[in-house]
């Protein structure tokens, strides 16, 4: 088991560059697998979710090679077998492997996800995507059947913007014969990159980054090359880093358009912010006034920085709330803030948070990705040690997380027990 120890207070000065996005990246990985040639992928991030989906590549006996940030797939001699329950439950974004197998094999069988548990987190409207594009659907337990004699275009209307279905979706629906059309589709940063990448293997697929997404059917999807974009959740994180200890703190090698929302409601708090072209420089302040947020699909609030925020609210004064409005188990965090010293109570899906309060370290738990990057936030900002345990959680997201902090003056250690 591996642990986290900061010694927090600490100003931290210097530079943190963003590594490419993950939860692009995992859906890229499995999407590659549907060239009839091969797929070179850079700026991938080192982090344990993209060792867990090439684990799966090679099961597959597709040709995976990693060269730094790059990997290069090459499914030449892919074998379409099951994918055991071991590797689809060590992530959430083992889901991908049903739509791309889909389009490439007309045939997908593996088990439920695994993944962060922060609500109940169904599949029901990637399955009624799979359907409405002609395949049919076999569940036994935990194991999926999906299967088509054939594919066809469809019209799609998901009931929620879902972002894993838009994706799973398009992937499927890339080499089915005719026109789909997907309506109420997500328009996530992520899926724009995950259709540039479709597309210049040679799919014909438009409007992404909208909420009605169009894809013309292709027999053959060739040699590609591609471009992670930088992690806009990991660049919020750092950020809000900054907006607690930075003195001042540069997130290079970010989208900011991507991170709008955050950066407006830090500007609300009264969080310096220079914003470059891609860039944020973040200086901390003495005092920061109370801002509610409620996460909301792109371009709303992020659900997946709402926790790390939790922590910049805890510093302000007077009384902010946090309503959380996509997962229904995501304040997991909250009791381990606490216990670092912050006055928070939650109501059904709302947090109020009363500030500001010192915070000082303990021991704490990361009990999912970001929640432990709000432990992390939280450590830094507190007097003392903190130890965060689950550290493998934070692992599954956050690229050399410990180096990053390090280079800008934070005593922070990972140690195996
Ligand atoms: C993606 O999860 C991200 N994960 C999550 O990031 C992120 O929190 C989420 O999108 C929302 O932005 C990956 O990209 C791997 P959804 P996903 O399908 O695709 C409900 C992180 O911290 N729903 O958009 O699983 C669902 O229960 C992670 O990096 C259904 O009801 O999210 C949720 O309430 C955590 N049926 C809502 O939709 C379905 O078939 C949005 O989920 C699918 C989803």
């Amino acid at each position: 088991m591996k642990i986290m120890e900061i010694e927090g207070g600490k100003d931290l000065s210097g530079t943190i560059r963003i590594s490419g996005a993950k939860n692009a990246t995992v859906a890229l990985i499995p999407a590659a697998i549907l060239t009839d040639e091969e797929a070179t992928i850079c700026n991938i991030p080192e982090i344990t979710d993209t060792e867990a989906l090439c684990d799966i590549l090679k099961e597959l006996k597709v040709d995976v090679k990693r060269a730094s940030e790059s990997i290069i797939v090459n499914p030449k001699n892919m074998e379409n077998i099951e994918i055991a329950e071991k590797f689809s439950k060590k992530l959430r974004a083992s889901y991908y492997f049903m739509g791309a197998l889909l389009g490439k094999y007309k045939k997908a069988v593996m088990y439920f996800p695994g993944g962060c548990s922060i609500g109940a987190r169904p599949i029901d409207l990637h399955l009624k995507g799979f359907e409405a594009l002609g395949a049919t659907v076999q569940n036994e337990g935990n194991k999926y059947i999906v299967e088509a004699e054939s594919l066809h275009g469809a019209n799609i209307y998901l009931d929620i913007a879902s972002v894993g279905a838009t994706i799973n979706i398009m992937l499927a629906a890339v080499k089915a014969e005719g026109k789909t059309v997907i309506d109420n589709a997500a328009k996530e940063p992520e899926i724009v990159n995950i259709a540039t990448f479709l597309n210049n293997m040679g799919a014909k697929i438009v409007g992404a980054g909208t909420s009605t997404i169009k894809i013309e059917g292709v027999k053959h999807l060739g040699k590609c090359f591609h471009e992670v974009i930088p992690d806009r959740i990991e660049a919020g994180t750092y950020v809000i880093i900054g907006a607690l200890c930075g003195t001042p703190l540069k997130i290079d090698n970010v989208i900011p358009e991507h991170i709008d929302s955050l950066l407006s409601k830090l500007e609300e708090a009264g969080v310096s912010l220079e914003v470059g072209a891609d860039y944020v420089l973040v200086q901390k302040q003495d005092k920061y006034k109370a801002v509610n947020i409620k996460t909301a699909v792109y371009p709303g609030f992020a659900t997946d920085l709402q926790q790390p925020f939790t922590v910049l609210q805890t510093q302000s004064t007077g009384k902010s709330k946090t309503t959380e409005t996509i997962w229904e188990n995501r304040f997991m965090h909250i009791p381990y803030l606490k216990d670092l010293g912050a006055n928070i109570s939650v109501k059904n899906q709302t947090a109020t948070i009363i500030g500001p309060t010192k915070l000082k370290g303990c021991e704490v738990v990361a009990t999912d990705l970001r929640a432990g990057a709000a432990m992390v936030a939280a450590g830094l900002k507190a007097e003392g040690k903190t130890t965060i345990t689950n550290v493998e959680h934070i692992l599954r997201g956050y690229e050399q997380i410990v180096e990053k902090l390090t280079a800008v003056g934070a005593k922070i250690t990972i140690k195996e027990i």
